[in-house]
């Protein structure tokens, strides 16, 4: 009898230990949308089938530019979550400079992250005085127009292979009572779609010049003055796209009712969710059909210092889990996006998905503005770009002697 009280009183003790370790960890993010969901939700199933832990889901709905503010105050304010999202690049700078993100240069170190991420460059921008700060979870690129089938079938013409076809098949859309582009009236979408048309029209080289040399000259040059002139007809293309939210635009060209959206890779998620499929529901165009280039922007998840060692170990196994080979192909299978892992099966990837990895491979890269612009100067392009594409007396002309002062000033 005594042995068997001994037996139940240290299987209580483990179990009181185990308990004791299990942490909820509040992860903090902006995926709200049907794919997003989706994607988030694969993150969510490791963690909580794959530790002792618990995830407690902490979607903020609304664009990144919504959430991105809630979660940099609540670290600064001290009342941090356990885990969050933001995009790989500069954006958590100020964070990791005040030291409040958990260092994962040990974990990193243990599981060769240096030669396990593809492109290793993506590391970089979690990195500061060599230390490791977040850990990339995919890439996105935004450099892609997705073209409606139906609604070119509709209006009775072919679906357009570069963004000249595009603008040309515009009026016998509208002829069809479709609207062209479609675009969510939201600042960082239309900056994004900007930031897709200048590598497409102004090519790459002026978009480095102005984008990393800060070059003023390039910003005020004639290949800029192409893409604001793009930029206006693309304005009047959009003219009638009365919806804020990117995935409500998305579903428009998922419906028929546009003809295409210049948006990242993450509507991918949404045709998916759809049971749309590329290529004979939708069309992808890398670049505009014009420059085949992915930018390697994306997401990476960091994780704000707690002084709390088991909030750190769930911490670090989140972390390691988010990189591990299968969660990497089942999160970003559903998320749209390219894995930050080259030694993975991606067979499975869709036709579209399939171009992105095979310029991946091809080297065809480009950093993304979230990379090269601080904060402070992306928030001002974006000021610029709602103000452009809201108001259709302003001239080309105009906004482009706007962004090279902008330009003049960027850091
Ligand atoms: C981006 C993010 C993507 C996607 C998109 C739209 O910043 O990298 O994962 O969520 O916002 O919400």
């Amino acid at each position: 009898m005594e042995k068997l009280r001994s037996v139940s009183i240290l299987s209580a003790a483990i179990m009181t230990a185990t308990a004791a370790q299990a942490v909820d960890l509040e992860v903090t993010h902006w995926w709200t949308s049907g794919g997003e969901a989706a994607a988030v939700a694969e993150f969510a199933k490791a963690f909580n089938e794959n530790t002792d832990h618990n995830w407690v889901d902490g979607a903020i709905a609304g664009s990144g530019g919504t959430a991105r503010p809630i979660i940099i105050s609540r670290i600064l304010g001290g009342k941090p979550m356990g885990a969050t999202q933001l995009n790989h690049g500069r954006q958590a700078e100020e964070l990791i400079e005040e030291g409040l993100l958990l260092d994962l240069t040990d974990v990193a170190m243990k599981e060769g992250w240096q030669d396990v991420v593809n492109p290793s460059s993506l590391l970089d921008s979690c990195t500061l005085d060599g230390k490791i700060y977040c850990v990339p979870v995919n890439i996105h690129s935004w450099e892609w127009i997705w073209l409606s089938h139906k609604a070119y079938k509709d209006a009775g013409v072919a679906v357009p292979t570069n963004w000249d076809e595009f603008v040309a098949a515009a009026p016998a859309l509208e002829k069809a009572g479709k609207i062209p582009l479609a675009m969510g009236k939201q600042a960082w979408q239309a900056n994004g779609a900007f930031g897709v048309m200048a590598i497409a029209i102004a090519g790459i080289d002026a978009w480095k010049a102005v984008n990393i040399d800060k070059n003023v000259d390039v910003a005020n040059g004639p290949e800029y003055q192409k893409v604001f002139e793009a930029a206006v007809a693309a304005r009047e293309m959009a003219s009638e796209s009365k919806v804020q939210d990117w995935n409500q635009a998305t579903n428009m060209v998922i419906t028929g009712q546009a003809g295409g959206q210049i948006m990242g890779d993450w509507a991918q998620g949404e045709f998916s969710v759809a049971n749309q499929v590329a290529g004979e529901d939708y069309t992808c165009l890398p670049g505009l059909g014009a420059n085949e280039v992915i930018s390697t922007g994306g997401d990476a998840f960091y994780f704000p210092k707690q002084d709390d060692p088991e909030i750190e170990a769930a911490q670090k196994e989140l972390a390691s889990l988010m990189l591990s080979q299968s969660v990497q192909v089942a999160f970003n299978l559903k998320k749209g996006s390219l894995p930050v892992r080259g030694d993975i099966d991606m067979s499975t990837a869709n036709d579209c998905m399939q171009k992105g990895l095979k310029i991946l491979a091809d080297g065809n890269v480009l950093p993304s503005g979230d990379m090269l612009l601080s904060a402070d100067t992306q928030g001002q392009v974006e000021d610029l770009m709602v103000e452009f594409w809201n108001d259709p007396s302003y001239s080309a002309k105009d906004a482009q002697m706007r962004y090279a002062e902008i330009i003049a000033d960027a850091d």
